[in-house]
């Protein structure tokens, strides 16, 4: 496995290459959901290029930027097992130069949700999901649906900017438990892994909800709200019901064919995101 530091190398590795391209973009410290999305573009392309780098521009200024774990040594280890052709690892300085000042936004998907909390977070993953793009130029490029707002905001802007990238989903992959993996799991206590898994049962309890017939956005965010308020230790950021397309707040009943639930909850100091998707009663 080729290991590129600059987008110069990114940029002739990419020339000499023919065939399938897959594009694997993270920040890092890679568990299994990251491998999943690895897994499948190694299945999927002759060649499979994975990103490794952490984007000061989707940090808030108040966020983990500076504490959020790294393993390069690891994670280039995972990747090769995996049979990737190439990590990509830009120094920020090269991505961000002095005078940077070039930004992608995606104007309405990113106004719920997370955007609400995070308001330059989506145009920071944009930017350099577009940079990303534009020096791989991928045919097939893997996002996991735990952040589903990301998965949906990035299909937009490929379909806006004419990327002639196919963006696949990917399913959330859990721990045993019930956990959704995430890098920032790590930060967690005892105590706090399993106040975690307040997330997953509020999901449950959504669907649980629907499966005796409640369709009803009001309700069905106020059960959430309920059940994560069962854990004192947890803090709300969010609990929502939204269109799974358009990611827009319900008037009265869900959409019995797209409705995203939505969380994001703080445990601990950690900020831990979950969703489900219900379709057509499933
Ligand atoms: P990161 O959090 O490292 O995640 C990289 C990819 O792995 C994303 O597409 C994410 O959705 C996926 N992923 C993470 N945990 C997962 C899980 N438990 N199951 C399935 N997929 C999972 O997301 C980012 O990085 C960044 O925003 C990035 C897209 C790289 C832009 O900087």
């Amino acid at each position: 496995m080729k290991r590129l530091n600059s987008v110069e190398a990114m940029r002739s590795f990419r020339r000499e290459l023919e065939g399938e391209v897959g594009l694997v973009p993270t920040m890092g410290y890679l568990h299994e959901g990251h491998l999943s999305l690895i897994r499948k573009a190694v299945e999927e392309n002759d060649h499979v290029v994975v990103s490794l780098f952490v984007n000061p521009a989707q940090f808030g200024p108040a966020e983990d930027l500076d504490k959020y774990p790294r393993d390069l040594e690891r994670d280039a280890r995972l990747c090769a097992e995996e049979g990737v052709q190439a990590l990509f690892v830009p120094a920020t300085e090269e991505i961000y130069p002095e005078g940077y000042q070039t930004y992608i936004e995606v104007t309405r998907l990113t106004q719920y949700l997370c955007g609400l909390s995070r308001p330059t977070h989506f145009r920071g993953v944009c930017t350099i999901v577009a940079k990303l793009f534009q020096l791989v130029r991928p045919g097939k490029a893997y996002f996991g649906l735990k952040d589903y707002q990301q998965f949906k905001v990035i299909e937009r802007m490929v379909k806006d900017l004419h990327f002639p990238v196919e963006v696949i989903p990917c399913p959330i992959i859990r721990e045993e438990d019930g956990l959704a993996m995430s890098s920032r799991n790590k930060y967690l206590s005892d105590k706090g892994r399993k106040e975690a898994l307040v997330l997953r049962k509020t999901l449950n309890k959504a669907r649980d909800a629907l499966k005796k017939g409640v369709r009803s956005a009001r309700e069905l965010e106020r059960i959430m709200e309920e059940s994560v308020r069962s854990v004192p230790s947890a803090r709300l950021d969010y609990a929502r019901v939204a269109d799974a397309e358009t990611l827009e707040p319900f008037e009265g009943d869900i959409n019995p064919g797209g409705t995203l639930f939505a969380l994001a909850v703080y445990v601990e100091e950690t900020r831990l995101i979950d969703n489900m998707v219900w379709s057509n009663g499933q």
